[in-house]
């Protein structure tokens, strides 16, 4: 795919493992057009399974992350559209559900600014978000006249508490990113100007990490939330034998090894000694 004839979205390889994914629309905000939604179905269709890329990084360009969906081009000019309004949809949940919360390698929403309404929905499915101190999230829907959804209402009520999901819901109140911090609908807000480093910190380490652990442990805990215990119990005990089976650096037996006889690390302090893999 050539990342070079995208208009909406930019993709940087960092040439460490880590990918950058920029929803570029800056002077909108990082609205959401359908030209946005069909071009990212592409991007992570491609980057998926990208040896390049083993932590994808999903930021906004300018100083906003995402001003949820773009009102005029999302929405009212695909109100007596019906096949062009099908489509735009089908792609907005495909890649901000679908592809992204599935996606097979660690990703981490770099929260460079304004975070609002339909963005929750691609902000959950990523598995880590840090933000800027700067950044300020709304669920701006009730303020004009539509109700958080798209999955937005479903995503807030499974991440938030009942009471938090409820007041930013029905009050539209602005939050900043030390709120969002607080009431845990992001890791961890930082300086402005240390948004990248410490973003490019954490994709460092979970590259370094056995990819394969970390896409069962991904894809185990994002499943197993609507299961009964029950469930749950034989679900897991699946999966962690499909891991041993898929494991190409058979990381398991390693790691035992190295700490019952080789006694050369702690498991509870680090991790084992990949090797080269
Ligand atoms: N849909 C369509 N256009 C949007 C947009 C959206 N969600 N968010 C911003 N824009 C456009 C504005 O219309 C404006 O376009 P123009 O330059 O052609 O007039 C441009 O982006 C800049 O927006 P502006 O409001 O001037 O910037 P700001 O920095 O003062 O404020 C926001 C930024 C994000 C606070 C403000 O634009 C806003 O409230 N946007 C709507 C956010 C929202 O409720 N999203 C939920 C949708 S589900």
């Amino acid at each position: 795919m050539d990342f070079k004839k995208l208009q909406a979205v930019k993709v940087d390889r960092e040439g460490d493992g880590t990918t950058i994914v920029t929803l570029n629309r800056p002077e909108k905000r990082n609205a959401m057009s359908p030209q946005m939604h069909f071009e990212m179905v592409d991007v992570l269709k491609e980057l998926a399974e990208d040896r390049e890329t083993r932590v994808l990084v999903l930021t906004g360009a300018g100083d906003s992350w995402c001003a949820g969906q773009d009102i005029k081009l999302f929405f009212r000019d695909l109100d007596d559209k019906p096949k062009e309004r099908y489509l735009a949809r089908l792609a907005n949940h495909e890649w901000r559900w679908t592809l992204l919360s599935t996606f097979p390698k660690p990703t981490i929403a770099m929260v460079n600014g304004y975070c609002f309404g339909g963005a929750f929905v691609q902000l959950y499915a990523c598995d880590f978000a840090i933000a800027a101190d700067n950044a300020t999230f709304g669920l701006s829907e009730v303020n004009w006249g539509i109700l958080p959804g798209g999955l937005v209402g479903k995503v807030i009520m499974d991440g938030l508490s009942y009471r938090d999901a409820v007041w930013y819901s029905m009050t539209g109140e602005p939050m900043d990113a030390k709120t969002a911090a607080a009431i845990r609908l992001i890791n961890k807000s930082v300086p402005a100007e240390m948004l990248r480093a410490e973003t490019m910190a954490l994709a460092a380490s979970l590259s370094k990490k056995n990819p394969q652990t970390l896409r069962t442990i991904k894809e185990s805990l994002r499943f197993v939330r609507g299961m009964s215990i029950e469930q749950a119990a034989d679900y897991l005990l699946a999966k962690e034998r499909e891991l041993r089976f898929l494991d190409p650096e058979s990381g398991r037996e390693k790691a035992t090894t190295q700490f019952l006889e080789e006694k050369t690390y702690r498991p509870g302090l680090g991790e084992y000694n990949r090797g080269n893999p």
